[in-house]
């Protein structure tokens, strides 16, 4: 199941605020998914998530196939039991996944064979394998398999030809894959996948061609595959506000909190990344006056909290009172380049727990802008403010 109601649309750009309704409940448009690869955003509890807003949080199809395996997932009914995260689940397919392996797996019509990272297996994953681990996962969106179009492969840039191919291919992975839900009755939501690298006019023939198949949400998938920048940004002003208005639409990957506040003017509702959990494990802290390097040697007798208008665990403690407003609660900087240095494990748990709630909390203030109808302000003013510097 899944209804998707438009609330409030952007008169400046193509923004929009949604509300998504699945299985699992509901989830205010737009949108930030934690990244929980292995059935675990990495060094957070569910109950913090909560805490922290998240509404829906991410899943990998073929981490969770590889390790525990289907059997154990199936046994708890479902990956939502299993990790003990109730709300919205949405799990990726595999198709990046596989991807990444590189030299270990051979991409054919049929599907993808492998050897398995964890035990050197022959393994097989095909658009239907894919539907039915997603189907023992239960998660509430499921995505179609697809073919990620490398940007370039050991210095050689994927031509127009190769895009076409692999585009074309994803295309009859995405009618493999609703067949075989369809088959299944999965009792949740399928979304396509757009793909066609940096053609502009190849991904305009793939969301036609998947519009057509009439799926209940569509993603963008391609992007941040190692293209510059500004090739990423022209894809993501060309294809979001071209797919159905009345369906979610779903940009694989992204990004930067620039890139979420611009990607939601292209008219995207949902985004995921590592970055803030990946970042936060590496001491680099998104605030709203800047990006801070925790390691910074600058740091080490710093009473302030990451960031003094943060009302993030982290930074305010249990009372939420941020610095800036008097409260002294939250741990400083001086005590998380400690943990850092002693290799503490509260040290990314803290920062992991304040890059979070830095995007969930940039998404809230989005969300609060487009129903004030103040998108462009916002924009204004968020790009000033990370400028400033911290
Ligand atoms: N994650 C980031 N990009 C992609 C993509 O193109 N396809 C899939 N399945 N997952 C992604
Ligand atoms: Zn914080």
């Amino acid at each position: 199941m899944l209804t998707f109601e438009l609330l409030a649309t952007d008169p400046a750009s193509h923004a929009r605020r949604g509300r998504l309704t699945l299985n699992h409940g509901v989830v205010e448009t737009p949108i930030f998914m934690p990244v929980g690869t292995y059935g675990t955003v990495k060094g957070v509890m569910p109950r913090s998530l909560h805490e922290m807003g998240a509404q829906i949080i991410l899943g990998n199809t073929f981490h969770l196939w590889m390790r525990p395996g289907l059997d154990v997932v199936r046994s708890f009914g479902g990956l939502h039991r299993f990790e003990q995260w109730h709300r919205p689940i949405l799990t990726d397919s595999g198709g990046f996944q596989v991807w990444s392996l590189g030299a270990m797996r051979k991409i054919t019509e049929e599907g993808v064979h492998f050897a398995s990272p964890v035990n050197g297996d022959k393994l097989f994953m095909s658009p239907e394998v894919s539907m039915q681990i997603q189907t023992v996962l239960n998660s509430d969106i499921v995505m179609q398999l697809d073919e990620c179009t490398p940007y370039e492969t050991s210095g050689h840039v994927t031509t127009e030809a190769e895009a076409r191919a692999s585009m074309e291919m994803s295309l009859r992975w995405a009618a493999r894959s609703k067949a075989e839900f369809e088959r299944l009755e999965n009792p949740n939501a399928l979304f396509g996948i757009v793909q066609g690298g940096m053609f502009e006019h190849l991904r305009q023939e793939s969301l036609e061609a998947l519009v057509a198949m009439d799926f209940p949400g569509y993603a963008v998938g391609g992007v941040s595959v190692g293209e510059p920048k500004d090739e990423m940004r022209r894809i993501m002003a060309h294809t979001p506000h071209r797919l159905p208005a009345h369906k979610p639409r779903y940009l694989m990957g992204v990004g930067t909190p620039e890139d979420l506040v611009e990607g939601v003017a292209c008219g995207v509702d949902m985004f995921d990344c590592v970055m803030p959990t990946r970042n936060a494990r590496n001491g680099t802290l998104f605030t709203r006056y800047g990006d801070l390097k925790i390691r910074n040697a600058r740091h080490k007798t710093d009473p302030q909290p990451i960031d003094p208008s943060c009302t993030c665990y982290a930074c305010a403690g249990a009372s939420g009172v941020p610095w800036e407003a008097g409260g002294r609660e939250g741990f400083s900087r001086a005590y998380v380049h400690h943990l850092d240095r002693c290799g503490e494990m509260l040290g990314p748990m803290l920062t992991t727990v304040h890059n979070l709630h830095y995007y969930l909390n940039l998404m809230r203030e989005i969300r609060a802008a487009l129903d004030a109808g103040g998108y462009t302000e916002f924009r204004q003013r968020f790009a000033a403010d990370r400028a400033r510097g911290i």
